[in-house]
């Protein structure tokens, strides 16, 4: 027989959770507003709502948390990060951030101006809400090919080349101070960004005399798949292929809560001193001194340890071929999901799930509310109530895909667990008929809605 695959960790520590009823999650998830954010931990059985600070840490990188320098100045534990950051990713400076949001804040402080234009593949609604908040705007470029659920693409989170020229040459009097490339493309789908594609971008985007910036929160995910799908990559070590795809940004930002396997913690890495230099004057102002940055020693510790992990291909395998696992279980079944499967979660496909529910009633978040319902799964929706209203116009922006994202958190469930929400998908798509209607908002914020939006079910 052959030896199937199994994880290549074993565990030392665990956390009990427990099942509801479905009358108990009716009542919650009314007192809830129909909005997941506001569901107690205790009430979810499964949490798939991010796999943002949400993954387990391993013995070493609670050993290295022994190991902090608590210094408010020059700590050790700065200096290690400073290392492991030229190590990895060949920036000579950075600078610690609480998340990734903030390093967005203090980096987007220096480089975005009012009525700027900024093009990338799908920026995340954090990198979105800080670029229009400076009352500046996005573009997306990403590849056409990412808008089509079913179609195979190796790389769906690439930027379309022409698309981004003709950025650059329909706004010739504004100014395009960058370029960000999201690895994996999130927004999208979990996506991975060609090796080809980032130099690719970065000769053109440089050509404009616009920066590269790298938002990276899973960049070792990215690296992964360069590894299995590109040509000239087998036989190169992850470490090799993230060093190579760093060299082709300025800057990156990071929310270290994803693929640094912490719960909190970010950072900017910078290629350009005098850009360094700017940032740290904002990095003082909003998160603390330039060598601590919103993070404790300790949490930089186990920061750099986390990053040393996660370019390990044996964590990477493990990883990817669970969230691979739960996909095949409901293609099986003919669940409509988004392919090829990406790095950290499974993307429904939720205008094919419930072709019959219109587009002005979140169909994406009406499918959230049955899944919870079922068997008090918590997933996420990426759709219309995430994609907010045009700053101009307060028009609803209806996205190409509304999609419900099951994030799978990092070394946190076994696939037991993915047979249970494999389980509770196909449940809902064997009845899903039944869904003849979906929610309307009641209150909802005037921007980044979707975290305490409150909704009803029509
Ligand atoms: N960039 C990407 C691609 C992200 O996915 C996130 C966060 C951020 C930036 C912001 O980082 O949360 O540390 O401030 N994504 C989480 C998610 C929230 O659930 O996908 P943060």
């Amino acid at each position: 027989m052959e030896l199937p695959f199994a994880e290549l960790y074993k565990m030392k520590m665990v956390e009990t959770i427990r099942r509801s009823t479905r009358e108990e999650r009716e009542r919650w998830l009314k007192d809830a507003d129909y909005n997941v954010f506001n569901l107690r931990s205790s009430y979810v059985y499964i949490d798939l709502l991010t796999d943002s600070g949400t993954g387990a840490m391993s013995d070493r990188q609670w050993a290295e948390m022994m190991l902090g320098d608590e210094s408010y100045a020059g700590a050790s534990s700065y200096l290690k990060m400073k290392a492991t950051i030229k190590d990895l990713f060949g920036f000579n400076d950075f600078l610690p951030t609480h998340q990734g949001r903030a390093a967005e804040n203090v980096l987007f402080s220096v480089l975005v101006k009012q009525g700027d234009i900024i093009p990338g593949n799908s920026h995340f609604d954090t990198t979105k809400g800080h670029i229009e908040f400076r009352h500046a705007h996005t573009v997306d470029c990403t590849i056409d090919e990412a808008f089509d659920t079913t179609l195979y693409h190796p790389f769906k989170g690439n930027l379309d080349l022409e698309k981004l020229e003709n950025v650059f040459k329909e706004h010739p009097n504004e100014r395009i101070p960058m370029v960000i490339v999201t690895i994996t493309n999130n927004t999208s789908g979990g996506q991975p960004v060609s090796m080809q594609n980032l130099r690719e971008v970065s000769a053109l985007a440089h050509r404009h005399g616009a920066l590269v910036v790298i938002d990276s929160a899973r960049f070792a995910e990215n690296a992964y798949f360069i590894k299995m799908r590109e040509e000239g990559y087998a036989n190169k070590s992850i470490k090799e292929i993230v060093q190579e795809m760093f060299s082709y940004a300025d800057a990156m930002t990071m929310s270290s809560k994803k693929d640094a396997i912490v719960n909190m913690g970010g950072f900017i890495g910078f290629a350009d001193r005098a850009l360094y230099e700017k940032a740290s004057v904002y990095n003082i102002m909003f998160e603390g001194f330039v060598t601590y940055g919103g993070m404790s020693g300790r949490d930089m510790n186990a920061l750099c340890q986390g990053l040393y992990e996660s370019t390990e291909f044996d964590y990477l395998q493990t990883r990817i071929k669970q969230v691979e696992y739960l996909a095949d279980k409901l293609l099986t079944h003919g669940v409509p999901i988004l392919q090829p499967t990406g790095g950290h979660a499974i993307f429904i496909d939720a205008k094919k799930f419930f072709p019959q529910i219109p587009k002005e009633e979140y169909v994406a978040q009406t499918l959230v509310v049955e899944l919870y319902l079922e068997a008090g799964i918590r997933a996420v929706e990426v759709g219309t109530l995430l994609a907010d209203r045009d700053p101009d116009t307060r028009e609803n922006r209806y996205p190409r895909l509304e999609l419900v994202r099951l994030a799978i958190p990092r070394r946190v469930y076994t696939n037991s667990h993915m047979d249970y929400i494999a389980a509770a998908v196909c449940n809902v798509y064997d009845r899903r008929n039944e869904i003849v209607s979906g929610l309307v908002i009641r209150k909802e914020a005037p921007i980044m809605r979707h975290f305490t939006v409150e909704l009803e079910r029509l």
